[in-house]
């Protein structure tokens, strides 16, 4: 019998197709869909910082608000969050209670503030485990190196002496030494690393002159940064690593775990061809891995992981192979 459990947010999942986090992930009925598709868990739709803290200037602006002495607004600013975060438990109670697929909550943040205080209550609502989507593009010119890293660990510190579920992080490469942030971040208890977020990203209309969004899916070949990565970094961290971005297909994740990926992760491919997509892709690596002999997904996974200090095989070689021939 093919066996297609491995291991992420510190847990064993049945199968390493992972529904990611998305608007979809966001919505109960939406999650019942997708957990009939039988994914290996379910990252359920960020609750955003930024989002709680703009919904409470929304309403600070009103001319309601703005009557208002400041203690109340403090008080204010209060329910508001309160109310937010009470739907997200809500939605992780609900979940748990109809599908029988392992929960993940996600917090994303840019700070390592007052959501941090949050996050008992998302284990206490019943999460599995928590992906942490952190993020500081590093744009500010008077902002170290240092500071932005230390955001990082800040962050994993304080979660992890909060909650006693296990606590993943989801990244960029926004880094000017990838492998040893990630290295040095894995080594700090975390149950796994994502590889790579993606994000929101501007693009411009030039007949209009004038600032658009770029893309909100991926498309299936965006695949190749998060595998490169995984390919280095599986055999060095000290954590399992997830891959996402540009992963529609089973044989984009059999190349994910081939380089070393435990799991991956999908958004994209649940919005363009549905949650059945999930389905798809598992049954297309159990049948490659029955065609192949592989009765385990540990038979494969970082068979062409970067397993020596040789960085080449991953860049320079191939690059002037391929040049080469031309
Ligand atoms: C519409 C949409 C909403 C997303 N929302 C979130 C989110 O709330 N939190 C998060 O960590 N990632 C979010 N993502 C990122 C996905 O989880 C995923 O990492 C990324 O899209 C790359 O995977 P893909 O190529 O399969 O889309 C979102 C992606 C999409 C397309």
């Amino acid at each position: 019998m093919t066996d297609l459990s491995t291991r992420f947010f510190g847990l064993t999942l049945k199968n390493p197709v992972i529904a990611g986090s998305c608007g979809m992930t966001g919505n109960i009925n939406r999650i019942v869909e997708i957990a009939k598709a039988k994914p290996g868990a379910i990252v359920l739709k960020s609750v955003f910082e930024e989002e709680i803290d703009l919904l409470y200037q929304k309403e600070q602006s009103s001319s309601y608000a703005q009557n208002l002495d400041p203690e109340y607004l403090n008080y204010f600013d209060y329910v508001i969050k309160e109310e937010n975060l009470g739907k997200y438990l809500d939605l992780i109670q609900e979940a748990k209670k109809l599908v029988d697929v392992p929960i993940v909550a996600s917090v994303s943040c840019i700070t390592s503030n007052e959501w941090i205080s949050y996050v008992k209550r998302l284990q206490d609502a019943g999460a599995d485990a928590i992906e942490l989507n952190l993020f500081i593009i590093p744009s500010d010119v008077k902002r170290t190196n240092e500071e932005n890293e230390r955001f990082y660990f800040e962050s994993v510190r304080k979660v992890s002496e909060i909650v006693s579920i296990p606590v993943t992080l989801k990244v960029s490469y926004y880094f000017s030494n990838l492998a040893k942030m990630m290295k040095d971040l894995s080594s700090k208890g975390i149950a796994g690393i994502t590889l790579f977020n993606r994000f929101y990203s501007p693009d411009i209309n030039i007949e209009k002159e004038e600032l658009t969004s770029g893309d909100v899916f991926s498309n299936s070949d965006e695949y190749l940064l998060p595998l490169r990565w995984t390919g280095i970094l599986s055999s060095k961290v000290d954590c399992p690593i997830a891959a996402t971005t540009g992963i529609h297909s089973a044989e984009t994740a059999i190349k994910m775990i081939l380089a070393g990926a435990g799991a991956v992760q999908i958004a994209s491919a649940m919005y363009k061809e549905g949650p059945d997509v999930i389905g798809k892709i598992t049954n297309g690596i159990e049948e490659w891995m029955k065609r192949k002999f592989y009765n385990s997904i540990k038979e494969f996974k970082g068979k062409l992981a970067l397993h020596t200090d040789d960085i080449t095989a991953y860049e320079r070689v191939q690059f002037m192979n391929y040049f080469g021939n031309k």
